[in-house]
């Protein structure tokens, strides 16, 4: 099979241009539904009971007065459940995340533990039996927990989940920070985030003619199918796992409690069940985002060259997982230096498990570095972009590989010429707008750019129509629209005349959407099957009934790919306007140009680059999880508590892009699902810092932070 191909005869009429969400329609009619909203004979519902201690033993699950309340079927807990296999290696290379091997054990790891499924008749009943149902703990007071993040403790450890390489050196840090004309050593924090998609996590499980079936919310349905199938020692052929629409994911919908106790259950009671997590439940379940301290050392010659880049990161991971939030890796590809060091390092508390969230690594790290370079900036007395040109590598500053592209400078200048960088006063503190002190700031951005291996099949219809399949998940990127752009420009016929069906495991392996990898990795199973098929219709003939298919794998094309370092680029630039009588921080204006390949569809494009950089305006300034030390579990896990950003805080965000063509690369997208939140919360502070003459090295800017640090600049 052809797998490299590049040429097509095609006008690409679809790519590049903008294209409504194909499924826009069912889903603003609400006629879209989601895995909790299917209805299903004999359907039971089954409500989680977490634990209300952060650690000790389970020592009773005192099932038997809910077991007589209305509608209630099983009390599920670790005396009782079936057992699971939980010691497989995941796609990612890790053990499964665990809150999916549940109800195995005693042991309670951390407060808002699955402890127990109560499944009804009703959710109602599942739910006011699940609150009813008493759990009694031991160990509690023998044992304290301690859930504190505290970068001052030393019993941390380099990690080795996410980040193989946990540790990177090179040079003599000591020395060339000794000789260095200017020097910043300085420590950023970055607190406990959460994804928190708008559609709670679902699944309904059922055996059906020998199969189990799942019908979930989640990243890849081939991936779920295939833990599913591991955790219960089945024939992955057994296994039919579909996720027709998702309403957002983030990095927390692999798999998790929900999918396995529905099974659990489904295999008990011999009859379809469905667990819905609530908002709350969501808080500890299905992961967020680690705690960050990050200690950056930079040392640069007066002309603002680097001779010594250190960047340290410590987070928290639980007792039962080794979870790595990677927030050197930036470093390792923004810039070189002649002493170059990167850590990622994590210390276990008794606290849920962290997971991928929204440019997991990049996020947190491009705060602390890009802060670190405008602090550095300043003190040279170099413009901050100025400060990146002089420092703009060739290759790797790890790897030593060549970039594929590097449009880092080109994006700055293009950012720079739109949002009027020119005419900007260096010196913190100048402009005034009532009782608002003004400052604008830019920072960088890199994302990796990866491909997976992927299978897709494109049948011809008799009726002249074409249908995708493959197991790609769209999690509200419009991953699904892209596809169907990409097959109708290698078929030669308008997008309306191919229909992409995603979401079902019996379509094959296919690579998840994360890592911002999905796309890119689909569309080259696409391009490669529907090339195949355009060539076996050439040949001419009839379409018979059951149509044409052509497959495709891109396993060895992939393979083949030249080794380079691939990455997205961006420049962020942001106006805030501060009030230090009040504390209140403003974004009036933000602009992201990005280098991030072929842009198969600019509206859906531009929509994950905006929500990027809205989530990065909500990370600088209002996301923090408040983790009491003395309960250990969250204060406020709801969206009133845990406070996002709001239409009110989201001022007119413009994102653009820069053509950015790899010669050789077959397929040329780079993906846009992450690199739009990278470096938008260092833009953010760094223009706090050019309003008031304070730098803010903690997030959120909080409104009391502000207050309490005033204003460094001499007043005009
Ligand atoms: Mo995304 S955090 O790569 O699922």
């Amino acid at each position: 099979m052809t797998t490299t191909t590049v040429a097509t005869t095609t006008t690409n009429r679809a790519v590049g241009t903008s294209h409504t969400r194909v499924e826009g329609r069912e889903k603003v009619t609400g006629t879209a539904r989601y895995a909790g909203d299917i209805p299903y004979a004999e359907l039971a519902h089954g409500w989680l009971v977490l634990s209300t201690v952060a650690r000790g033993r389970v020592r009773a699950v005192r099932t038997g007065p809910v077991l007589e309340m209305p509608g209630v079927l099983a009390v599920l807990h670790h005396g009782n459940a079936p057992h699971v296999d939980g010691s497989y290696t995941t796609i990612l290379g890790s053990k499964p995340y665990p809150t999916a091997v549940v109800f195995q054990d005693d042991r309670v790891p951390h407060m808002g533990w699955p402890v127990a499924l109560v499944v009804a008749e009703t959710s109602e009943q599942a739910r006011e039996a699940a609150e009813a149902l008493q759990v009694d703990y031991v160990d509690y007071d023998a044992e304290p927990h301690e859930v504190e993040f505290d970068p001052r403790t030393s019993d941390d450890y380099v990690g080795g989940a996410r980040d193989l390489d946990g540790e990177t050196s090179k040079g003599d840090l000591e020395a060339e920070l000794g000789a260095s004309a200017v020097v910043v050593d300085e420590e950023y924090t970055t607190p406990e985030e959460h994804h928190n998609p708008m559609e709670p996590h679902a699944a309904m499980a059922r055996w059906e003619g020998g199969r189990l079936e799942v019908v979930d919310s989640n990243q890849g349905s081939m991936w779920i199918a295939g833990e599913l199938a591991k955790l219960f020692s089945l024939d992955p052929a057994a296994v039919r796992v579909r996720s027709e629409h998702i309403g957002g994911a983030f990095g927390c919908k692999g798999v998790r409690t929900h999918q396995v106790a529905a099974v659990m259950a489904a295999t008990v009671l011999q009859r379809p069940v469905r667990v819905v997590l609530t908002r709350r439940q969501m808080f500890s379940i299905v992961g967020y985002r680690s705690p960050t301290a990050q200690r950056i050392r930079l040392g640069a010659d007066a002309d603002g060259r680097l001779r010594a880049l250190e960047h340290r990161s410590l987070s928290v991971t639980s007792t039962v997982h080794e979870f790595v939030e990677g927030a050197s890796a930036p470093a390792r590809v923004m810039y070189d230096a002649d002493a170059h060091y990167t850590v990622n390092q994590v210390m276990q508390r008794d606290v849920p498990t962290p997971t991928f969230m929204r440019a997991p690594g990049e996020a947190p790290g491009s705060f602390a570095l890009e802060a670190a370079f405008d602090e550095l900036a300043e003190r040279a007395g170099i413009d901050p972009i100025a400060l990146r040109a002089r420092n703009d590598p060739k290759t790797g500053p790890v790897s030593g590989m060549p970039f594929s592209t590097r449009k880092l400078m080109a994006c700055f200048e293009e950012g720079a010429r739109r949002f009027g960088w020119a005419d900007r006063d260096p010196r913190p503190g100048q402009r005034r707008d009532g009782r608002w002190l003004l400052g604008t700031g830019t920072a960088a951005a890199s994302f990796p750019s990866g491909s997976a291996p992927s299978t897709a099949a494109v049948t011809a219809e008799p009726d002249g129509t074409f249908t995708v399949r493959i197991t790609a998940s769209d999690v509200g990127t419009g991953a699904r629209t892209a596809l169907t752009l990409v097959a109708a420009d290698v078929l030669d016929v308008p997008s309306d005349r191919v229909r992409v069906r995603i979401g079902d495991s019996d379509f094959g392996q296919a690579f998840i959407s994360g890592g911002s990898m999905g796309t890119r990795s689909w569309s080259w199973a696409v391009e490669t099957a529907a090339r195949d098929l355009r060539e076996q219709l050439a040949l001419g003939g009839v379409v018979p009934p059951e149509g044409i298919t052509a497959r495709s794998d891109t396993a060895d094309a992939i393979g083949a790919l030249a080794a380079r370092e691939r990455h997205t680029f961006g420049a962020q630039f942001a106006e805030v306007a501060v009030d230090v009588g009040t504390g209140e921080v403003r974004v009036r204006r933000m602009l992201g140009i990005f280098a991030a390949g072929r842009i198969v569809n600019p509206l859906t494009a531009r929509n994950q680059l905006v929500g990027g950089m809205a989530w990065g305006i909500s990370m600088a300034l209002h996301e923090e999880a408040a983790r009491d030390p003395a309960f250990g579990g969250l204060i406020g896990a709801d969206f009133a508590g845990y406070h996002i950003a709001a239409h009110a805080d989201i001022p007119n965000i413009e994102a653009d892009w820069v053509d950015d063509t790899d010669p050789d690369d077959p397929v040329g997208i780079k993906g846009v699902g992450e690199v739009g939140i990278v470096g938008a919360a260092a833009a953010v502070a760094n223009a706090v810092w050019h309003a008031t003459g304070v730098r803010h090295r903690n997030l959120p800017i909080r409104p009391d932070r502000v207050l309490t640090a005033g204003t460094g600049a001499p007043r005009a």
